[in-house]
């Protein structure tokens, strides 16, 4: 199956550098043919602005949060319609730094994920343990719980394993630990969904890198990654698009 790779810009991207980027990415992209899936998910001030220039490259637009309601009294808050009106297809939700900073629970990532199937977005659903949860050997109960408590009944989408000690230090996940949690995840959204589990992308995030990449996309049931730092230059992810399967 096709890899997808996901850019996850995070709180970065004026509008100057947001389009020196995404023209960046289209130009190198153009020379890849057939080539794996392309989502890129800006700040939000960024989503209407990028929105044409991405359609025109072949590059899905995604977000990286939404509220559980469709609208009403939430001041500073974004619904699934709105990013749908803007043309995004995919949203983040439940990023560890999102749970860390913004107090997000389980059962506040199930509900933006339903709100957002029910807008027709496809949720990139995130889960990992820390490092204390790592130390303990609770890495598998940890993201077992994640993944029981932040899908809903009938999920549709994908579900990206991001081990909070990974991201943003450089240091990737080993590809035996990816390989583990990756088939740990396969087989608890199989038990979950059955055989619509059997297909639902899983994807790695932390630390992917250009010297990385080549460990990480080939691991079974790793069907692409979501990247951070590396997203945030063309040239540092265009390569990683290459590396990735393209059918
Ligand atoms: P880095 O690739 O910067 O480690 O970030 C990963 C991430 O959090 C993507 O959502």
């Amino acid at each position: 199956m096709k890899q997808i790779i996901v850019g996850n810009w995070k709180m970065n991207g004026l509008s100057a550098d947001a389009d020196a980027l995404v023209d960046g990415l289209a130009a190198q992209l153009a020379a890849l043919s057939p080539r794996a899936d392309v989502v890129v998910c800006p700040p939000f001030t960024q989503l209407a602005r990028l929105a044409p220039k991405l359609k025109q490259a072949g590059i899905k637009l995604g977000a990286q949060d939404c509220h559980k309601d469709k609208s009403g009294a939430h001041t500073g808050d974004i619904s699934a319609p709105m990013l749908v009106d803007l043309g995004v297809e995919y949203v983040i939700l439940g990023h560890s730094e999102r749970r860390a900073e913004h107090h997000e629970l389980d059962e506040t990532v199930r509900e933006k994920t339903v709100a957002a199937m029910a807008a027709g977005l496809t949720p990139i659903v995130c889960v990992g343990e820390n490092d204390d949860q790592r130390s303990a050997g609770d890495s598998q109960a940890t993201v077992g719980w994640q993944i029981e408590g932040s899908l809903p009944q009938g999920f549709r989408g994908i579900v990206a394993y991001e081990p909070i000690w990974a991201i943003g230090t450089g240091q990737a996940a080993s590809q035996q630990d990816i390989a583990d949690m990756a088939a740990f995840i396969r087989a608890e959204l199989v038990r979950q969904f059955g055989d619509a589990g059997k297909t639902m992308q899983i994807l790695y995030g932390g630390s992917v890198n250009e010297r990385n990449v080549t460990d990480i996309l080939p691991v079974e049931h790793v069907d692409g990654a979501l990247v951070g730092n590396a997203s945030l230059k063309a040239d540092a992810f265009v390569p990683l698009v290459r590396a990735a399967r393209a059918s």
